[in-house]
Parts: structure tokens; sequence; C-alpha cells
């Protein structure tokens, strides 16, 4: 991971930084996160979150649907060395769930702590994913955790104070349609780091690492059709709902699989709305780039 951030070219301080952090915090091989997925594509957001995970500081990353926040979250763990946690966080949430809560074991009454306090303990990264979703009133009870008293209360067992390394990376989409406002007592608990659209030099990169053997004219197809989407969003043409890169990747994929490449675009990006006139638009932004005619052999090499 850290030969990939070099690579990047991330700055060369944050990264010294980073390795004295593993350094400073060596982990045993069994715990480490597992290698990501997907790599984030992105030099100033890893420069930003980077940063302030090595002042100590929590990080909040809000950003529509697709834009690599849990990702970066993953990938971070994965750099710092750290083992990782997720939460994912809905109206239900509680703290019994996030902290822990007495269980019965062998006929007594025990303690069974929850990820949030299975993080704190092992010095973890912890997602605390869509955090918008869940109650302000449940997520009361991570406010000492998140501040400078880095302590977790637990009622009937005293007090759980944060190991050093523990940091805690809460991600949200705003204004969606389940979300709340998050409590300015909570936000101002965390560094925000507002996640752009991926652009076209990283998506090229993204496209090419996933799918090797697509010819070269062809990624730059699909990121023009990405742009072009993007473009028409912006300019208020078209809503947001088909802007989707996980869309398109899962497009890709399909065809890649046999798919006719027009199914394919169909299924990932233009039946994501309902609205047949919108619809037709997407259809013709896709014809724009794509013919109609080419199958799986013109697009990949093998
Ligand atoms: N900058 C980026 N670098 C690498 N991959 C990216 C980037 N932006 C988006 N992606 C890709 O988008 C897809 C979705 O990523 P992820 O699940 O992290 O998004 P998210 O922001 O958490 O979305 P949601 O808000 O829907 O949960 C992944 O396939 C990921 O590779
Ligand atoms: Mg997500």
């Amino acid at each position: 991971m850290l030969d990939f951030l070099k690579q990047e070219m991330i700055d060369s301080e944050i990264l010294s930084g980073i390795e004295e952090f593993r350094r400073r915090y060596p982990i045993k091989t069994t715990t480490l996160s597992r290698c990501p997925r997907y790599l984030y594509y992105g030099k100033a957001i890893w420069e930003q979150a980077a940063a302030a995970l090595l002042c100590g500081e929590n990080i909040l990353l809000t950003g529509s649907k697709a834009t690599g926040k849990n990702v970066l979250a993953e990938n971070l763990a994965a750099v710092f060395g750290r083992p990782s946690w997720n939460v994912s966080l809905h109206i239900n949430m509680d703290a019994s769930y996030m902290i822990g809560t007495d269980t019965f074991q062998d006929g007594q009454v025990t303690f069974r702590p929850g990820p949030v306090y299975q993080c704190a303990q092992e010095g973890g990264f912890c997602v605390l994913d869509e955090i918008n979703m869940a109650r302000n009133e449940a997520l009361a009870v991570l406010h000492s955790i998140l501040d400078f008293r880095r302590v977790i209360h637990v009622p009937g067992y005293g007090e759980l104070p944060l190991h050093d390394a523990s940091r805690f990376i809460a991600t949200m989409n705003y204004g969606y349609a389940g979300t709340r406002e998050l409590n300015e007592a909570l936000s101002s608990r965390f560094v925000v780091i507002q996640m752009p659209e991926i652009s076209n030099e990283n998506l090229e990169k993204l496209i090419t690492r996933e799918f090797p053997s697509m010819k070269k004219e062809y990624v730059k197809q699909f990121c023009g059709l990405f742009q072009d989407i993007s473009q028409k969003c912006l300019g208020g043409e078209i809503t947001s709902r088909v802007l989707d890169l996980r869309g398109l990747l899962d497009a890709i994929r399909l065809i890649q699989t046999g798919l006719s490449p027009y199914s394919a675009l169909d299924m990932g990006i233009s039946n994501k709305t309902f609205d047949s006139y919108e619809q037709t638009l997407i259809k013709d932004i896709i014809a724009s780039r794509i013919s109609p005619k080419i199958s799986r052999k013109a697009v990949f090499s093998e």
C-alpha cells in the first residue's frame, strides 16, 4: 500500500509520518486488516485524510454515492497498518450495540463487547458508516470517545481509555432519503472531508486496474461517458440518479461476461432512473460514445 502512495506522489512528509506511525504501533499480523479490494485514487484527499489521522483527528467523509468513501476508509486502515471495524448505522442503532451489552455465559452475566469497544481496545480504525442514518440520541454515547477525553463509559463496568492508535472515520451522504441532520456537537468532533467525484485521469487508472484487458480506446470512451453524464448532471439536464460510478463498473463487468454493451449499460446506468424522458436522454449520451454494433471482443483484447 505504501508503494501505491509513493506512485501517487503523496507528500513525502506525510508518507514518513505514516511510516513512523506504523513503527510506533506495530501490529500482530493475525489481526491486520485484509488487503483492500479497491485502491482509492485522489492525491489531495489522501493527503487531507492521512494528515488528519496523523494529528489524532477523527474524520467525516461526506459526498454523494460511489465517491469512494468506504474504499478510502478501508485503504486508510490498511496504509496505517491497523485492523478495522465497520459499524453500519441505522435508525434502530443503540449504544448497547456499539459499545457492548450484558450477556449470559455459563450461567453468569458477562460483558459482550461491541465493535466500538473492541476497536478502542485494539487500537483499530472504526468506520461509522452512514452516520447520519442513526438517531442523534443514540450517537451521544460517542461524544466522550471522539473528543479529547478518548474514553468509553460502560455502565456498570467503568471506563475504557482508547488505545492511542484508535481512530474513527465516519461516512455520510448528505440529504439522501432516510438521513437526518447531523447534530452540531457530533460534527464538531470530526474534521470534515468533502469527497469529490473521481477525476478523468484517476478514472482511467481505476478502469485499467480493474479491467487490464480492456483496449485503451475503450478505457477512454467509458471515462468520457462518465464525464458526459457528470457534465449533464452539473448542468441540471439530468438528475444524479444516473451518475453512478458503481453502476458503470457493474456494466463493464457485465460486458466482460459477454452481455451486449447496450443491455449492460441499461442495467448499470439508464434503468436507474425511472423517468422515461430521462432514460432517453441517457441512452442518447451512451449512443454518442459507444456504437450499438460492438461486442465484447471489440472492447477487450482477450
Ligand atoms: N476516487 C476513487 N478511487 C477509487 N475508486 C473509486 C473512487 N471513487 C469511486 N470509486 C469506486 O466507486 C465504487 C464505490 O465506492 P464506495 O463504496 O467506497 O463508495 P461510497 O462513497 O461509500 O458510496 P455510498 O455513499 O453509496 O456508500 C467502488 O467501486 C470504488 O472503487
Ligand atoms: Mg458507502
